[in-house]
């Protein structure tokens, strides 16, 4: 599918979220990985997928893990600021009544997959199909609050922001120990992945959502977890190959599901092109390094900034935090540019005509 149908479908939904954003009270609810989590796995004792120690946070308001991947915040929290809104709290630290789901709730978890099995070596966290339950959860409690009609409303108008699929690389196939990659080809591995996130995405729809964000993966061949594989620290051309074909996949999918299921309004948001640019181009953004970690912690396993790194000396230079997950500063890059395709400026009203120009002389 070529490019122009792409922003055909990301504009689709755009015309009706930005009447909604513009009111500031837009409900959101994020499905993810630890590029979206906000805390979710600080309440599974024995998940191994954690950053709720020092150094994660350090640039987070207050200085302290939260539980987030980052220094700083998420592109999930500073898409939510744009929006004037509070960035939804972790599913599990809320009690199952609680207000704020009214407001929208994070399912995120560091980790996580499309597919059940990844991440599996992390002992605990919460796949797309925990979160998908969890998600039931909340609509149910929903229903119980504000009755049927107005919970039917809330969901169908709320935006589910959906970003997965990273670990299915890099926790699953990528890695040579694990099953998937030696049972699977490539080809294979895409379908499966493909008829799951079918099924997935067709389950929100029956819970109520209508509007759903499915961000694309970014060129992980260039992450410094992947690039420590490669002879002199060059991005691995095949697994950025078959980055792309996901996100065509998924491209495609989002076309015969947006067909299939009634009033439903998914897009895709690419961010491959700008985070290659970021990660090729760091200068022209402000940042001085893009293949490696200023943690430091540049392995294939593990990569996570233990307390005991040693962080770079300006954290506003590095496009990476830790050998998987953006810094702050390259999250704030990414959200601009992501806000803005999605909510693009109301037009300004069109200038009355011009007065016809009098003939001159
Ligand atoms: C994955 O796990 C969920 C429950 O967490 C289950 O409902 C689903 O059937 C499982 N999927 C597969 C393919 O095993
Ligand atoms: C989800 O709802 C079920 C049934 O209402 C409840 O038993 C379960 O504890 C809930 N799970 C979470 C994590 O809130
Ligand atoms: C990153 O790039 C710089 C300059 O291009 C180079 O000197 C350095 O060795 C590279 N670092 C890694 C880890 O590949």
């Amino acid at each position: 599918m070529g490019l122009l149908g792409v922003a055909f479908t990301v504009l689709l939904v755009v015309a009706t979220m930005a009447s909604v954003a513009s009111s500031a009270s837009l409900v959101t609810f994020i499905f993810g990985d630890s590029l979206t989590e906000v805390g979710n796995n600080n309440f599974m004792q024995y998940s191994l997928a954690k950053s709720n120690y020092p150094f994660y946070g350090i640039d987070y308001p207050g200085g302290q893990p939260t539980g987030r991947f980052t220094n700083g915040r998420t592109i999930g929290d500073i898409i939510s600021e744009k929006l004037g809104i509070p960035s939804p709290p972790p599913y599990l630290s809320l009690a199952p009544n609680d207000n704020a789901i009214l407001k929208g709730v994070n399912y995120a978890s560091g980790g996580a997959g499309i597919l059940n099995e990844t991440g599996l070596y992390f002992v605990q966290r919460l796949s797309f199909d925990d979160q998908i339950n969890y998600f039931e959860n909340t609509t149910k409690a929903i229903k119980a609050k504000i009755g049927e009609q107005a919970a039917s409303k809330l969901i169908n108008e709320a935006v589910c922001f959906i970003g997965l699929g990273s670990n299915d690389y890099v926790n699953n196939f990528l890695q040579p120990f694990l099953p998937d990659g030696q049972q699977y080809t490539h080809d294979e591995f895409i379908e499966l992945l493909m008829s799951t996130l079918n099924k997935q995405l067709t389950r929100l729809h029956q819970l109520g959502a209508r509007k759903m964000v499915f961000h694309g993966l970014s060129p992980l061949g260039c992450i410094p977890s992947q690039r420590v594989k490669s002879r002199h620290g060059r991005c691995l051309t095949k697994v950025n190959q078959w980055v792309l074909q996901f996100n065509s996949a998924v491209q495609n999918l989002i076309v015969s599901l947006n067909k299939r299921l009634p009033a439903s309004q998914l897009a895709f948001a690419d961010t491959y092109q700008a985070v290659q640019d970021l990660i090729i181009n760091p200068h022209a953004y402000g940042f001085k390094v893009s293949n490696t970690s200023c943690c430091n912690v540049d392995t294939s396993l593990g990569g996570l900034c233990l307390p005991n790194s040693k962080l770079c000396r300006n954290r506003k230079d590095y496009v990476f935090w830790d050998a998987f997950h953006p810094s702050d500063a390259a999250n704030q890059v990414l959200a601009d540019r992501l806000f803005s395709s999605l909510f693009p400026a109301s037009p300004s009203p069109a200038p009355a005509p011009a007065p016809a120009p009098a003939p001159s002389h």
